[in-house]
C-alpha cells in the first residue's frame, strides 16, 4: 500500500504565504511511488496554487465542501467546482468544523456523498473526545465510521481515506501514544472490512492525525493499520513535512520486503519487529 502523508494547514497562512508554502512543498517533497502527499491549504489558494504543483505524488484538497453540488446555498463551496478546478480531495468532518461550525455526523455523511458524487476523493476525519480516551475510544471510532460511511459502501476504496484524529490530541504538545492510535486504527480497519468487504475494506488508507511531529512519524507508521499521517502545525515547515514523506516511503519499502520496521538513522532507538500488514 502507498502511504499518504497529508497536511491540513487550517487558516494559518495568508494568500501569498499559502502560494509560497505550496511552491516550497513542490520543491521539497520527494517524488516517489511509495508515498503520496495531500495538501489542504486555505481554500482561496487552491485556484492558483494548483499550477505550482508538478510532482505526480502531490495532490491538493479543500478543507471543507457543501453537502450539495449546486443550489441556493449562500457562501458555500461546491464539490463540483473543485472537480472543475482539478482539485482531487475534500477533507470532511474535521473536529474544528464540528466544534466551531456545528457539523454533525449527519451533515458530514451528506458532504461525503456529495463529494463522492462529484468524483472527488474524500478524507474523512473521526476521533473521540477526551472523556472517551481511556474507555470506549475504539467503539466511538467504529460508530462514527458506521454513521459516516455505511451509506457509501459501494465507493471505490481509492476514493476514501480515514483520518483518525482523537480530538484531545489536536493542537496540543504531544501526539497520542502510538499504542492508542494502533488500537483505534485496528478497530477502524475492522469496521471498514465489515462495511466495504475484506478486499476493499483493507485497501482504504487509514492515517493518524493530532500533534504529529517529525520525531513521531516512524513509530506511528510502523503500526500495521496506520497507512499515513495527517499533520497540522508541524507541516508549516515544508522540509519537515518532506522528511515525513521520506520516512513513509522507507516504511512502504520495508512492507514490500515482507514487513518489519524501516531502517532508521543510527541515532534513533531501535523498534520492535512489526507484524506483516493485512
Ligand atoms: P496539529 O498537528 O496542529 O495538532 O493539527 C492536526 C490536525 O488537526 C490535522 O487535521
Amino acid at each position: 500500500m502507498r502511504y499518504l502523508i497529508g497536511t491540513n494547514i487550517k487558516m494559518y497562512l495568508g494568500y501569498r504565504e499559502s502560494l509560497r508554502w505550496l511552491a516550497d512543498m513542490n520543491r521539497d517533497v520527494p517524488e516517489t511511488d511509495l508515498a503520496d502527499a495531500a495538501l489542504f491549504p486555505p481554500m482561496l489558494s487552491l485556484v492558483n496554487g494548483r499550477d505550482l504543483i508538478s510532482k505526480r505524488n502531490i495532490s491538493l484538497g479543500a478543507q471543507n465542501v457543501c453537502w450539495s453540488h449546486e443550489g441556493p446555498y449562500t457562501g458555500e463551496i461546491s464539490p463540483l467546482v473543485l472537480r472543475e478546478l482539478g482539485i482531487p480531495y475534500a477533507e470532511l468532518g474535521h473536529h474544528e468544523r464540528r466544534l466551531y461550525f456545528n457539523e454533525t455526523d449527519r451533515t458530514v455523511a451528506k458532504k461525503i456523498s456529495a463529494a463522492l458524487f462529484c468524483g472527488l476523493k474524500t478524507l474523512v476525519c473521526v476521533g473521540e473526545d477526551a472523556d472517551r480516551r481511556d474507555s470506549g475510544a475504539e467503539e466511538f471510532a467504529r460508530d462514527q465510521i458506521q454513521a459516516l460511511l455505511a451509506g457509501n459502501s459501494d465507493a471505490p476504496p481509492e476514493r476514501l481515506v480515514v483520518a483518525y484524529e482523537p480530538r484531545w490530541a489536536i493542537g496540543v504538545a504531544e501526539a497520542a501514544p502510538p499504542e492508542h492510535a494502533r488500537r483505534c486504527c485496528d478497530a477502524i480497519r475492522g469496521k471498514l472490512v465489515e462495511i466495504f468487504g475484506p478486499e476493499n475494506g483493507r485497501e482504504i488508507r487509514i492515517i493518524y492525525g493530532g500533534s504529529v511531529k517529525l520525531e513521531d512519524a516512524a513509530d506511528m507508521l510502523e503500526q500495521k493499520n496506520i497507512n499515513g499521517l495527517f499533520i497540522g502545525r508541524a507541516a508549516l515547515d515544508t522540509k519537515n513535512f518532506a522528511k515525513v514523506v521520506e520516512i513513509a516511503a522507507r516504511q512502504a519499502e520495508a512492507d514490500q520486503n515482507g514487513g518489519g520496521a524501516a531502517r532508521r538513522p543510527a541515532s534513533k532507538k531501535p523498534r520492535a519487529a512489526k507484524k506483516p500488514r493485512l
